[in-house]
């Protein structure tokens, strides 16, 4: 027995089966088994089924067929389990209380902590994700990407041992972005990522899963994965530009060089072949 086989996985699918009433065959046969401690990317195209998944992990949808345990535990629908924590796609799905604060204590009240320990894990959580300065601001009245970095706040103030990001890149300008994945490379627990910022998955992210009309297609390495430009494009992805190798005219721009000494670009250097020049 390896000693792998002695830690408990953080998430096992099992024969995962799911359709919605006028959805049929949203998720087709779905196994993965992820150990503590690894970060999942999880890439495919519009309706590919990542939410949908998601979903199911978190007890909100119940699967057609087949199991799902977390953490040691069998998911059953609508449990709460403070220790696996779910940011939303849409974060207008996630954050309901009045003022920021109020949010984030939110499911701290539930899990019946004392009312400085709801106070100190809200000040952590908020600092965290840059936005203590929010606290007391209507969640009706934040923008888009200040209300992904509460909704992320919500989360880490639960102290989850597995975090599910559904596109958590989404409406945040460059330093916020920044700011998550820092955050996200920091982070000790085990997390599963949808996203199609795949340079942050691939910043952030030591596998990933691509599914495609509900089926996982490829699990593994994200250079490997993400650098196979058939196996991307037959599924709706592109290669992500940083694993493109680069040489200076890579892009076809003609440089200073391909210009002469009136800064007018040589045909050559277009791509035109006009033949010997008059001049030689
Ligand atoms: N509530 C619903 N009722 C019916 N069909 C749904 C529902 N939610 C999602 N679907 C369908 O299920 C499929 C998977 O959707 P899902 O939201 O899981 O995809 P996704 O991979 O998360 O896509 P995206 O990248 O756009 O977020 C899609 O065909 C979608 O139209
Ligand atoms: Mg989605």
């Amino acid at each position: 027995m390896s000693p792998e086989e002695f830690v408990e996985p953080a998430l096992i699918i099992s024969g995962l089966c799911f359709s919605y009433p006028d959805a049929p065959n949203v998720l087709e046969d779905v196994n993965l088994k992820v150990m503590p401690g690894e970060r999942v990317g999880l890439i495919g195209p519009n309706g590919a089924g990542k939410t949908t998944l998601f979903l199911q992990i978190c007890g909100l949808l119940e699967p057609s067929e087949g199991q799902i345990v977390v953490l040691g535990k069998p998911v059953k629908n609508r449990d709460f389990r403070p220790e696996v924590g779910l940011v939303f796609q849409n974060p207008d799905d996630q954050l309901f209380c009045p003022s920021v604060r109020d949010d984030v204590a939110f499911g701290l009240h539930n899990m019946g902590l004392s009312k400085d320990e709801v106070e100190a894990r809200v000040t952590e959580a908020l600092s965290t994700v840059g936005c203590l300065e929010l606290a007391d601001r209507p969640v009706h009245h934040l923008s888009e990407g200040e209300k992904r970095m509460v909704s992320i706040a919500d989360v880490l103030a639960m102290w989850p041992r597995l975090v599910i990001y559904d596109e958590p890149s989404a409406n945040l300008d460059i330093r916020s972005r920044r700011r998550l994945i820092r955050l996200l490379q920091a982070s000790k627990e085990t997390m599963l990522i949808a996203a199609h910022d795949l340079e942050l998955v691939l910043e952030v992210c030591n596998r990933v899963v691509l599914i495609d009309k509900g089926q996982i297609i490829a699990d593994g390495n994200p250079r490997e994965i993400m650098g196979d430009d058939r196996l991307m494009e037959n599924h709706g992805q592109e290669k992500p530009h940083s694993l493109v190798p680069h040489s200076h005219k890579s892009n076809n721009r003609p440089t200073f060089a391909d210009s002469d000494s009136r800064g007018v670009v040589k045909p050559q250097a277009r791509g035109l072949n006009l033949g010997p020049s008059p001049n030689g």
